[in-house]
C-alpha cells in the first residue's frame, strides 16, 4: 500500500497509513512526509510498535537530533531510565518505578500540561518532536495540539501589526514559576537563562506566519513584565480556543510528529497512579526566522 496522508482536522492534522516505521523510508515516501508535515503541521501513525532504536533511526531521517548541551537542560537529572537521544516523557523513574508525587523530576513534567512549543526555551528551538505511546493510561493522558499559523491568521489587524516586531524572553524558570515550582538552584538558574525569540516566526518552507508562544514566555524586550503577562496570556487564550486545538487520544503503538515551529501543544491530566510511557526524540531546528531579519537575535 503507498503511503498516504488523509486529514483528520483540514490543514492541521494528518493521518498516515502505508507506511511502517520501523523501516527504512525511501526517498518519496520521506519527501511526502516532510510536505505533509508542511501542510498540516501534526501526523500521526498507528500501530507502530518501536523500540528506542527504530524511533532514533526513524527521526534521523527527517534530520539530525537536537543537540542537548545547550542552554536549558536540567540539572541532576543525570540517572536516566533510557538512552541517549531519547527523551523519556513516562512517569517512571530509572528502575521503572512511579515517581514519587514530591519528586522535583515530576515538578518538572507537570509544567508539561501548560501550552508550550518544545525547546522554545534554547537558542535553537527543536523542529519536530515525535512521541511513542508505549504504555498509555486507561484515562486521560492526551495530548492536545493548537494550530499557531490559524491563530495568527485570526489576529485583527491591529493586533497583527503590534506583534509583528516583539521580542519575547523565553525560559524554564518562567513556565515552571506558573505552576508554582520555583525551587530552582543556582546551576539550574544559570542554565534556563531567558533567550530571545520572536513572537511571530515564519516557515523556512512555506513561509507562512505563525504566533511563537509558549508558557516558557515570560516577558517581551522592552516592556513591563505585568503589560507582557497580560498580553501573553491574552495571545495565548486566543490561539488556544477550541476551533484552533485538535485533542489525540492515544492508543498504544500511536507515533505523533509535530512541528513546533508552527504548533503549541500540552499533556493532559491521567491518574498518577497508573503508568504513562511515552517517548520522544526531537529534531533539532533553525533560529526561528523573524518577520524581519535581525529581530530575533539574541542581545
Ligand atoms: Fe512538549
Amino acid at each position: 500500500m503507498p503511503i498516504s496522508i488523509t486529514p483528520l482536522t483540514p490543514d492541521f492534522v494528518g493521518e498516515v497509513a502505508g507506511i511502517d516505521c520501523r523501516e527504512p523510508l525511501d526517498a518519496a515516501e520521506i519527501a511526502a512526509i516532510e510536505a505533509g508535515m508542511d501542510r498540516y503541521s501534526v501526523l500521526v501513525f498507528h500501530d507502530q510498535p518501536l523500540s528506542d532504536d527504530d524511533q532514533l533511526a526513524f527521526t534521523r531521517q527527517f534530520g539530525a537530533l537536537e543537540n542537548y548541551a545547550t542552554p536549558g537542560h536540567i540539572v541532576g537529572h543525570q540517572q536516566k531510565r533510557l538512552g541517549p537521544g531519547m527523551a523519556d516523557f513516562s512517569n517512571l523513574d530509572k528502575d521503572g518505578n512511579i515517581i514519587s508525587a514530591e519528586d522535583r523530576i515530576w515538578f518538572f513534567k507537570l509544567g508539561d500540561r501548560l501550552w508550550h512549543s518544545d525547546s522554545s526555551f534554547r537558542p535553537i528551538p527543536a523542529k519536530y518532536s515525535l512521541l511513542s505511546g508505549r504504555i498509555i493510561p486507561t484515562w486521560g493522558a492526551d495530548t492536545e495540539f493548537a494550530d499557531m499559523r490559524a491563530a495568527y491568521d485570526a489576529l485583527d489587524p491591529r493586533t497583527k501589526a503590534m506583534v509583528e516586531d516583539l521580542v519575547c524572553e523565553h525560559s524554564l524558570i518562567y513556565s515552571r514559576a506558573a505552576i508554582g515550582f520555583t525551587d530552582l538552584s543556582d546551576d539550574e538558574k544559570a542554565a534556563f537563562k531567558p533567550v530571545r525569540q520572536p513572537l511571530v516566526r515564519i516557515h523556512p518552507v512555506t513561509g507562512r506566519r505563525s504566533l511563537f508562544l509558549a508558557s516558557h514566555a515570560g516577558a517581551i524586550v522592552g516592556w513591563t513584565i505585568p503589560e507582557a503577562r497580560m498580553f501573553l496570556n491574552e495571545l495565548t487564550e486566543h490561539a488556544t480556543q477550541r476551533e484552533f486545538v485538535h485533542c489525540h487520544k492515544w492508543r498504544v503503538g500511536d507515533l505523533v510528529m509535530w512541528d513546533n515551529r508552527q504548533t503549541m501543544h500540552r499533556a493532559r491530566r491521567f491518574d498518577r497512579n497508573e503508568v504513562r510511557d511515552v517517548r520522544r526524540t526531537t529534531l533539532g531546528g533553525e533560529a526561528a526566522i523573524p518577520v524581519k531579519t535581525g529581530i530575533g537575535e539574541a542581545a
